[in-house]
């Protein structure tokens, strides 16, 4: 099946099954909003305390705090984006679609590399074991032509990035020979600069009426504290702040579900260095960060970096974590060395000394900082798109297609279902009885309801990780079925087993031991 369409089930899926909502849908819908339903705010809890947990437990120079998200303008002033914080934006005038002119020309890249990846995979059909991947790609002329069209586009789009000019964008578009997807025109509008940030007015009146930003991102409320959880804390250097929180943009284009949205969350560390050591610093976030990802156990081919063409105005250094998405590797988590330009810049539009004195070497200075920061909606596509599966599987002597989330268990929103075999003879009050014993340690979900197996697909397609079946011999033996998703294997094992049998399959402790 086509990447696009096993995209466009998974969407479907999220909602059939209670994950994501589209915001308002009564009033049918509210562009790239989206709400979280009862197993979809699960998981995004259980991830959130992964990565908080990751940061503030496991590492002690690490401490976590909560800001407002209402901000003194100056902030946005003084941090660059009010007159920065900006996408190149182009309209087709035929479709009045607008588009982001560098995602334009990223997927005209992205094109080129599937042309030639295209050709690899026909030769390593041809050629199967004997086949040398590199030889092919040094010597076969069709990806040689592809590949200078990717070089020579890759280093002009640099260029013009990197000096800001949109004409230039502009050209490239046309010469390119880049369509409109909707309209197949090449009819384009200039580029122009389009700033992210959303306003509001705080106060009553309208002369006193102050405007402010929602914020775009989360890591300025914690330069802003840097003072306060530093000197209250009584921090030394390094050390961390971390923050999970909403953030707000206007996005030009909000495509692919989750993945771009208007009202997001995020996960920030700014991380507080001497000046020097920075880069030293970014290397091991870089490291601490890719080891998090890769401990989910997803296949670590499936993760890469990716270097920072353009640079932005605050960073000396900066990597992308990419996953391979339905619809290619894309961007999930960002690590960037931030140098000393955000508190500076507050120091010097607040007019407070932002500076930490350092004991070692008897004198003051503004930190460097390194940041990571992850987008928590992102991190949660990124979960759901790795577990969906559909499987062939014999059911009474039949073929039959099972969907599976192979969910962590340990992020999984429900952990396990109790099921009595029939709602009769006791069996419904020995399965209640099950629950309530295991409910305080669990999300466990009661069901009665169609045949054992229709509860057991139901199961597997919001990712619960047990079943436990309720029969007749239970009220004699005190045993019951377990039944494991991603085998579907089964095993009898006594009532008094299933705490610790459970316990240690969903626990943090266990995949917090992989990231040593
Ligand atoms: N403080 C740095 C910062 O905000 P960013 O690369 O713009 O950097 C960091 O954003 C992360 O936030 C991204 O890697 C992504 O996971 C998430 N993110 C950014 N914009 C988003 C959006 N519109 N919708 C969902 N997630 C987004």
């Amino acid at each position: 099946m086509a990447q696009e369409d096993i995209f466009k089930k998974l969407v479907a899926h999220c909602k059939e099954y209670g994950y994501v909502f589209q915001s308002s849908e009564i009033y049918d819908g509210l562009g790239a909003v989206y709400d979280y339903g009862q197993n979809g705010v699960e998981l995004k809890n259980n991830i959130k305390k992964y990565w908080w947990d990751s940061m503030v437990l496991l590492h002690e120079n690490v401490v976590g705090i909560d800001s407002a998200i209402f901000m003194h303008p100056t902030i946005w002033k003084a941090s660059g984006h009010v007159d920065a914080f900006n996408d190149p934006l182009i309209d087709n005038k035929d479709s009045k679609k607008r588009y982001r002119a560098d995602v334009l020309i990223e997927e005209q890249l992205a094109k080129y590399e599937e042309k030639m990846d295209k050709e690899v995979a026909k030769a390593q059909k041809r050629f199967g074991d004997a086949f040398d991947e590199k030889q092919f790609r040094e010597t076969n002329p069709r990806v040689l032509a592809n590949q200078e069209k990717w070089n020579a586009l890759h280093a002009r789009f640099s260029d013009a990035l990197n000096a800001s000019d949109l004409a230039e964008l502009k050209q490239i578009i046309e010469d390119e020979g880049i369509v409109c997807p909707i309209s197949g025109s090449r009819n384009w509008t200039d580029v122009r600069q389009f700033n992210l940030m959303f306003s509001t007015d705080m106060g009553s009146t309208a002369d006193g009426a102050l405007k402010i930003y929602l914020r775009p991102e989360t890591a300025q409320g914690i330069f802003v504290n840097y003072l306060n959880v530093q000197k209250t804390g009584r921090m030394k250097l390094p050390f961390g702040i971390a923050q999970i929180g909403k953030a707000f943009r206007n996005e030009i284009v909000a495509r692919q579900f989750i993945f771009r949205m208007r009202e997001f969350e995020q996960m920030e560390m700014q991380f507080f260095v001497k000046p020097g050591t920075e880069l030293d610093w970014f290397d091991k976030w870089k490291e601490t960060r890719i080891n998090w990802h890769r401990a989910l156990g997803f296949g670590d081919e499936n993760y890469r970096f990716h270097v920072h063409e353009k640079l932005a105005h605050y960073a000396n250094a900066a990597v992308d974590v990419e996953y391979k998405f339905p619809f290619g590797f894309k961007e999930v988590e960002g690590i960037h060395s931030r140098t000393d330009f955000d508190l500076s810049q507050h120091q010097k539009y607040s007019g407070k000394k932002i500076q930490y004195f350092d004991p070692e070497l008897g004198e003051s200075y503004v930190p460097y900082v390194v940041e990571t920061s992850i987008g928590v909606d992102r991190m949660f596509l990124q979960v759901v798109a790795a577990s969906y599966c559909e499987e062939e599987v014999e059911s009474n002597g039949k073929k039959d297609t099972r969907v599976v989330m192979k969910l962590p268990p340990v992020l999984a929103p429900v952990k396990l279902a109790v099921m009595p075999l029939v709602k009769k003879d006791g069996l419904p009050e020995k399965a209640r009885e099950i629950i309530d014993d295991l409910k305080f340690d669990f999300n466990c979900q009661y069901d009665e309801k169609d045949s054992i197996g229709k509860r057991y697909r139901r199961q597997d397609a919001i990712g619960t990780p047990f079943c436990v079946t309720v029969d007749h011999q239970t009220l004699e033996d005190q045993t019951v079925t377990i039944r494991f998703r991603d085998t579907m294997e089964q095993e009898r094992v006594a009532i008094a087993e299933l705490k610790n049998m459970i316990a240690d399959q969903v626990s943090f402790k266990k995949l917090f031991a992989k990231l040593k």
